[in-house]
């Protein structure tokens, strides 16, 4: 049996602010400063890896922590807070237990019992077809009320599921309401296979395409045109010899290139994939991708030479220090009839450090103009030196939030204090207005001198001020992915419920 341990390890990952929550529970008319607009009504929704217990491998990364789901529900300029665990097979066998059972990310063979589902759905956390479903890519979803925050279990999609898992990030289409998606190591740790799957609007699976990658790497985030479908694929790959010898499930290769996978969105066979390459980096997440008028494919994405993911280092241990990493937002262009599969050198859309890229997903897929991102620019202003012991680590720094306009290549910034690190952004559309871009920013930020949350609501027409900060009463650790569900497609019940 492994080591109970009954605190967690005195390491940057579960220090500072990274010390996890572990905290379920809801607040109401949360404090406001500013003046939150009437017209907006919907929800927020974030995850984040919160361990409700610690962990028995010391050097746990912070992205095993069980999925802590946090709902902020705007209406009447007024803002409540509700946050609830998803109940994982995981978390609720060591619930009863009392201690930790999942051992290593991704490695089964470090576990100390045997699990059915090892998900710890604390990636993101998206609303579909009247489900609320927390995802992680190693598994299928589980499925929440989108109210109570209630799990009711993991969702297979009434049977239709083809893979083994289920990715983090599913596309949806603002036209036709169908969410495009695909599990990699699809039929278990360490097989190439990849399932491309598309979902009518209603649930119902359309175009199962199963796919073998040129090697087994993580493939986190993809892109999607009206016509075709774009997987880019991180040089952390995966051996099964190292797992069961209880190594890690992810390691840098910097021998292995960055491929970008394209096969047709509709009526694809196994066969039409081809798997374009780049040289080797690290491909982050996808902004957005759409066709030009002469069918060449645009993708815009994040790309950093050094291997974002430090935490993984390569075969001899070496990984970048994190704040020598830099991703910046590139643009790369293919056409899917090629048969050269060498990709040409994108072009820098945007050359600050950067990531967590969001857009108006009213135009996703489609040709776009304005892309909102996480950045980090320590020429802002972030008094590093005061914030340094209250940060904790393991995980990248953003210190403020960019707007880079296509049309006209200019970015502004939003700096929210210089004692402050931004959390992923959403784009809320101003209602009844159908402009690209226009409406607010929802942000949530880590305040390191008060050492609790904040959320920060900016209006698009006056990107670099801060139209509304909302104070909540507790510290959310760092967390990953969310959405903005519009009220239309998810009312809210009184905030008093
Ligand atoms: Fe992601």
């Amino acid at each position: 049996m492994t080591e109970y341990k009954s605190a967690f390890p005195d390491l940057p990952q579960f220090s500072g602010f990274m010390r996890p929550c572990r905290l379920e529970g809801e607040a109401f008319n949360l404090e406001v400063l500013g003046q939150i607009p009437q017209e907006i009504e919907g929800t927020f929704f974030r995850v984040m890896p919160d361990p409700q217990t610690p962990p028995f491998i010391e050097n746990d990364t912070w992205f095993n922590g069980d999925g802590n789901v946090s709902a902020f529900r705007v209406k009447d300029g007024k803002v409540s807070f509700k946050q609830r665990y998803v109940r994982t097979e995981k978390f609720i066998r060591e619930r009863e237990s009392q201690r930790a059972l999942l051992g290593k990310y991704r490695n089964k063979f470090t576990d100390a019992v045997e699990f059915r589902i090892r998900s710890t759905a604390n990636t993101n956390i998206v609303h579909f077809n009247g489900q609320l479903l927390a995802l992680k890519e190693d598994s299928p979803p589980y499925a929440m009320d989108p109210i109570t925050l209630e799990t009711k279990g993991l969702y297979d999609f009434d049977g239709q599921l083809p893979s083994l898992t289920f990715t983090a990030h599913p596309k949806f289409d603002p036209k036709t309401g169908e969410m495009v998606c695909f599990g990699y190591e699809a039929k278990g740790d360490g097989t190439p296979d990849v399932c491309y799957y598309n979902v009518t609007a209603d649930g119902k699976f359309t175009e199962t395409v199963w796919l073998v990658a040129p090697v087994v790497a993580m493939i986190h985030d993809f892109a999607v045109t009206e016509n075709w479908v774009i997987f880019p694929i991180i040089p952390q790959v995966c051996d099964l010899e190292r797992m069961m010898q209880g190594g890690e499930h992810w390691q840098w290769s910097s021998t292995t290139p960055m491929y970008l996978g394209v096969i047709p969105r509709h009526g694809a066979q196994s066969t039409d994939v081809k798997w374009f390459q780049y040289k080797n980096s690290f491909p982050g997440h996808t902004a957005n991708a759409y066709e030009d008028k002469n069918g060449i494919l645009v993708i815009d994405l994040g790309l950093s030479e050094k291997n974002q993911f430090f935490w993984w280092p390569d075969a001899e241990g070496n990984a970048p220090e994190p704040s020598s990493i830099h991703g910046e937002l590139v643009r790369f262009t293919i056409d899917p009839q090629s048969e050269d599969l060498n990709l040409s050198e994108p072009k820098v859309l945007q050359a600050d450090n950067s990531e967590f890229y969001r857009i108006d997903d009213r135009f996703l897929m489609r040709p776009y103009r304005h892309c909102f991102f996480d950045m980090m620019d320590p020429k802002l202003g972030t008094d590093f030196e005061r914030i340094a012991p209250n940060i904790g680590g393991g995980y990248p720094l953003y210190n403020s939030l960019g707007h880079f306009d296509n049309l006209t290549g200019k970015t502004e910034v939003y700096f929210p204090g210089k004692a402050h690190m931004v959390q992923e952004p959403v784009f809320i559309p101003r209602r009844n207005s159908t402009v690209e871009g226009d409406g607010y920013i929802m942000v949530l930020v880590n305040n390191y001198e008060t050492m609790s949350s904040e959320l920060h609501l900016l209006d698009t027409s006056d990107f670099t001020k801060l139209q509304a900060k909302i104070l909540i009463p507790v510290r959310l650790r760092h967390g990953l992915h969310g959405s903005w569900v519009d009220g239309k497609e998810l009312p809210l019940p009184s905030q008093a419920e």
